[in-house]
């Protein structure tokens, strides 16, 4: 069966991106999923002068060869002031300094989600574009808006929003 691991762009114990990736892991048929959390792989923020001193953590090793064993990957990023969240910049940069192909080509469901109605666009914008010089295939996109309004109790209320979110996901299981 293929693997497939699910993470959050976020550090929040409350994060409504791994609510979403935790929801949309329910759904793909066919594969086992995994969700990962960042806060289990804590690292110092990147920095030249610390990679010089202390070489390169082991929490970036493992959690970049956790995507190494994965046969697909499901992402949602946080967006913080228009951009990635600090805790996954920090973890991309470190893997990045061991393999810069770091997604490795496996098949991406990327997504974002925010409770304002632009559902972290920007962020998603940003990886998007970057992801593919990275060994990013993504497979599909899915941005989730007005999260609080449109998620609860561990589901999807809004119906279109559900509709286009299993057309992504069914786009993901395909490619796998
Ligand atoms: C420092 C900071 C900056 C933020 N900037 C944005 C932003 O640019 N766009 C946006 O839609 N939400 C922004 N937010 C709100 C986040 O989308 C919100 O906190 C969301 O819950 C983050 O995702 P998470 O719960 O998965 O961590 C920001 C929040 C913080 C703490």
């Amino acid at each position: 069966m293929k693997k497939i691991i699910a993470f959050a762009g976020s550090s929040s114990k409350n994060s409504i991106n791994k609510q979403l990736v935790t929801y949309t892991s329910t759904q793909v048929l066919g594969a086992e999923t995994t969700v990962l959390d960042l806060n289990d792989y804590e690292l110092p923020v990147y920095g030249i002068d610390y990679e010089e001193v202390h070489g390169i953590p082991d929490n970036a090793k493992k959690f970049l060869k956790t995507i190494q064993l994965a046969d697909g990957i499901i992402l949602s990023l946080a967006e913080h002031n228009g951009a990635y969240s600090t805790v996954f910049k920090n973890i991309f940069d470190w893997m990045s300094r061991i393999d810069g192909k770091l997604w490795n080509g496996v098949p991406m469901l990327l997504m974002a989600t925010s409770p304002g109605a632009r559902g972290g666009s920007s962020v998603l914008e940003i990886a998007k574009n970057r992801f593919p010089f990275m060994g990013g295939n993504i497979v599909a996109e899915f941005s989730f808006p007005s999260f609080n309004d449109n998620f609860k109790e561990g589901n999807v209320i809004n119906e279109n929003l559900n509709d286009d979110l299993n057309i992504a996901i069914k786009t993901f299981e395909d490619s796998l």
